[in-house]
């Protein structure tokens, strides 16, 4: 593999004063580590992910990289930091191998930074040493505050902002001349950038993003997670409906399952054509929209039903529904005995169902492993949820 990404994550957050190593805050129930390195292994290339974490945390942090990485762990590594930024990335810089070419630096608390910014460090570095230059690459965003330059709180003069932007991480570059840079480096040097251009190296600057920020106060942390949870929300409004539905075999009825035929099957007794799938479905519905259930609302002995298609009911539902401003979301519905085998149907099934319901439908399907009345084969059951919400 020749690109890496150090994420550094050493650090202890002073502050942010939760009193836990700052990459292992959750930002939204997800440690921020987590988060940060996520993106790394959805980027355009196979990229080595070195992560430096808090000496006393490597066991957690390992764990942790491995959970997120997948089957990706074989292209990580873990190790420990140092007292400040600047050893930590060289802890990190220290264990790759000399196979890697381009290194991007990153913050872990940089930790909603998208996946396309990644990218298009690497691809600058590349472009850069296609061309011979050589240069690092940092991402930046102007500067839109106007700014001050103070002397105590005396304001000495407005500063040209149109000439200063802001700079993020993850920086990039040719890794050798990082490696050169950072062994005759001043500590002083708040970022690798700095570190580069300060061995007389270029430095050029790609495209930032507002996502990118660092977490540093609790404020930061705040905005962090109201950004994750507005990109998550799912409409508040949402319903969710339940439905079982059970029917003895009755070998001389024809057997309809999920609106299905299924010829040469045993039937399933009931008033109607005894489709537990169908009946567990319009429950779903119907209870997902506070309008009672089945029996109720349709009567189990009312003649104009009997025999009736588990359509007619299911339909009945979503039009019950309908009347009361309520539009089915998804439903899903597993259908519970032996027989009839669904498996080889299972998307004909769907379809049937989905196409009633106006929204998907999955269907799954089990045994009960030879136990109880599904398991002796003495009949059907069926178990659904809905999830609705205003049309
Ligand atoms: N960092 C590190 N090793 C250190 C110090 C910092 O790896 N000895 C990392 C942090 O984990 C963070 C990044 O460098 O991802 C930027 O540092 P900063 O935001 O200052 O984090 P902390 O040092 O943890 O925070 P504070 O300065 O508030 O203590
Ligand atoms: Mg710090």
């Amino acid at each position: 593999m020749d690109r890496a990404v150090v994420v550094v994550a050493a650090g202890s957050g002073t502050r942010l004063g939760i009193g836990t190593a700052k990459a292992f805050v959750p930002v939204a129930g997800t440690l921020m580590l987590a988060r940060a390195i996520e993106p790394l292994f959805t980027l355009a290339a196979p990229t080595l992910v070195v992560v430096v974490a808090p000496a006393a945390l490597l066991d957690d942090c390992r764990r942790l990289v491995a959970a997120v990485a997948g089957a990706a762990e074989a292209y990580t590594a873990v190790v420990a930091g140092g007292a400040d930024r600047h050893d930590s990335v060289q802890a990190g810089l220290a264990v790759l191998p000399d196979a890697v070419e381009t290194v991007l630096v990153h913050d872990a608390a940089r930790c909603l930074t998208p996946a396309s910014q990644f990218d298009r460090v690497f691809d600058a570095v590349a472009g850069s040493v296609h061309d011979g230059s050589g240069a690092g690459f940092v991402p930046a965003l102007p500067v839109v505050d106007t700014v001050k330059r103070v002397d105590g709180d005396l304001v000495v003069e407005t500063v040209d902002r149109s000439a200063l932007v802001a700079v993020q991480t993850p920086q990039g570059f040719p890794l050798g001349a990082l490696r050169q840079a950072y062994a005759v480096s001043e500590q002083s040097e708040t970022d690798d950038a700095g570190v580069f251009r300060a061995a007389g190296r270029t430095v050029r600057s790609v495209q930032g993003d507002a996502d990118a920020f660092k977490i540093t106060t609790p404020w930061d942390l705040g905005r962090a997670e109201s950004i994750v949870r507005s990109r998550s929300a799912a409409p508040t409004d949402t319903r969710v409906g339940l439905g079982v539905d059970v029917h003895a075999f009755d070998a001389a009825s024809p057997c309809r399952v999920g609106l299905l035929d299924f010829p040469g099957e045993p039937g399933l007794s009931g008033h109607s054509d005894g489709d537990a799938v169908a009946h567990a479905v319009c429950d779903a519905l119907l209870s997902a929209g506070g309008l009672g259930d089945i029996g109720g609302t349709f009567g189990t002995s009312d003649p104009q039903y009997a025999g009736a298609a588990g359509d007619v009911f299911v339909r009945g539902a979503v039009a019950m529904l309908a009347s009361a401003d309520l539009i089915p979301v998804s439903v899903t519905v597993q259908v519970i005995g032996n027989r009839p085998r669904i498996g080889a149907r299972r998307t004909e099934m769907q379809d049937a169902l989905s196409a009633v319901v106006g929204a998907p439908v999955a269907v799954s399907g089990t045994t009960t492993d030879g136990l109880g009345f599904t398991g002796r084969g003495e009949g059907l059951a069926a178990i659904a949820t809905a999830v609705i919400r205003p049309a």
